[in-house]
């Protein structure tokens, strides 16, 4: 199994058939399962094998298949399966961080990252340091002897900048720290995060494991030491676990992910091409475009630069609304990594909260338009954006 590519681990990793022997996966919509007698329950709660669950909390069936299946695609020794992408953002950080430890982030982070990292890690005696995650001096001045974690995302929401990983988390390595990466914009297809130092890697499945708009979802990936060990006691007592209709949701998603998330890259790079000198936008920010600031960098990271762009209008947010409202095909939403393309105005909705001066520092300009691609036709969804750049 582990020298399968990555399409049949996609479909096989991690199936358990029942006695039915079932070609789809199976779903146990089930909080819990009974025990033969007092004494197997109670050899159970002492220790459960590879085949016996308890309480859905703790573990399921369905669950597992999902745990197993994308722990394959990734390459990491195990997974837990989260409620939704934040459930496995904020479980990954508060299982491991105590009162008194350090941590150091990129600055530029999806709005309820920075919420838990600024917000919710401080009230708990937990100091933050916040670095341009672009600048690796930065990252050397902010990591010190007291650092425990280091946490970014590999790409960007949603100006797209893209970090050197290996050189993170080399500095984080030498003083101890664990490097935990919010991957969701690389995808699991595109980055092999663990394998450029990452140690432990979260997902939204949200995103584009489900692919489709269906389930919130998430997933932290590690060493069986790190998920059996510190993450799943914190998170089956604390509540933010996978319920198994999710988790089919997300097996189903995982199928077809590699042919969404190649499709979704392919287009996002032809219309990223198609508009680099439209004279109508400011910028075109696609890590795949020459003129993007680690194009260099993407291309060695990653095998392809991730399936969402983000356009800059000139006008400001009164040309960027009237580009947004002139499209015929792409839906406006919040979403990303969907079968349907999705535009989102940063400024006025995800990245809302924040102060007009840490939008311009983080590049979120009034005229930004975040694209995710779906899987329509290219020509189609070029052509949309084109007639509605005309109407603006
Ligand atoms: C980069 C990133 N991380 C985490 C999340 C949170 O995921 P969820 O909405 O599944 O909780 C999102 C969702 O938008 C995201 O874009």
């Amino acid at each position: 199994m582990d020298d399968w590519n990555t399409r049949t681990k996609l479909i096989h990793s991690g199936i358990r058939r029942s006695q039915y022997g079932e070609v789809a996966e199976a779903i146990y919509l089930t909080q819990g399962f009974v025990y033969d007698s007092a004494e197997q329950a109670e050899a159970r709660f002492l220790e459960s094998g590879p085949d016996e669950f308890i309480y859905a909390r703790y573990g399921n069936p369905t669950v597992k298949m999902f745990e197993d299946r994308i722990a394959a695609l990734e390459g990491a020794e195990d997974a837990f399966a989260t409620a939704s992408g934040m459930a496995a953002v904020s479980g990954a950080l508060t299982a491991m961080l105590k009162a008194g430890d350090h941590v150091v982030s990129a600055r530029a982070l999806f709005g309820s990252c920075l919420y838990i990292l600024e917000d919710v890690l401080s009230r708990y005696g937990v100091s933050v340091t916040f670095v341009d995650g672009t600048d690796l001096d930065a990252w050397k001045k902010a990591i010190n002897k007291d650092t425990k974690a280091v946490f970014l995302e590999t790409m960007s929401n949603p100006t797209l900048e893209v970090i050197d990983l290996p050189a993170v988390a080399k500095m984080a390595h030498r003083v101890g720290a664990t490097v935990i990466v919010d991957n969701v914009f690389a995808t699991p297809v595109f980055s092999r995060a663990l394998e450029l130092g990452a140690d432990v890697v979260v997902y939204s499945a949200t995103k584009h494991i489900d692919g489709q708009g269906r389930a919130l979802g998430g997933v932290i990936l590690g060493t069986q030491e790190f998920i059996r060990g510190t993450v799943e006691p914190y998170m089956k007592h604390t509540g933010g676990s996978m319920s198994p209709f999710t988790a089919w949701v997300m097996l189903k998603g995982l199928e077809t992910l590699d042919l969404r998330a190649r499709a979704q890259a392919a287009t996002a790079q032809a219309m990223a091409e198609a508009l680099q000198w439209d004279s109508r936008l400011e910028r075109v920010i696609y890590p795949g475009l020459e003129q993007h600031p680690q194009h260099v960098l993407a291309m060695n990271l990653l095998e392809k630069p991730g399936t969402v762009l983000s356009l800059d209008i000139k006008g400001g947010q009164e040309a960027a609304f009237r580009f947004i409202n002139a499209l015929k095909i792409m839906v406006i939403s919040n979403n990303l990594g969907d079968a349907k393309s999705i535009v989102t105005h940063p400024a006025t909705t995800t990245h809302q909260r924040l102060s007009d001066a840490r939008k311009a520092e983080l590049g979120i300009t009034p005229g930004l338009v975040r694209v995710s691609l779906g899987i329509e036709d290219t020509d189609d969804l070029i052509a949309d954006v084109k007639q509605a750049l005309d109407a603006v």
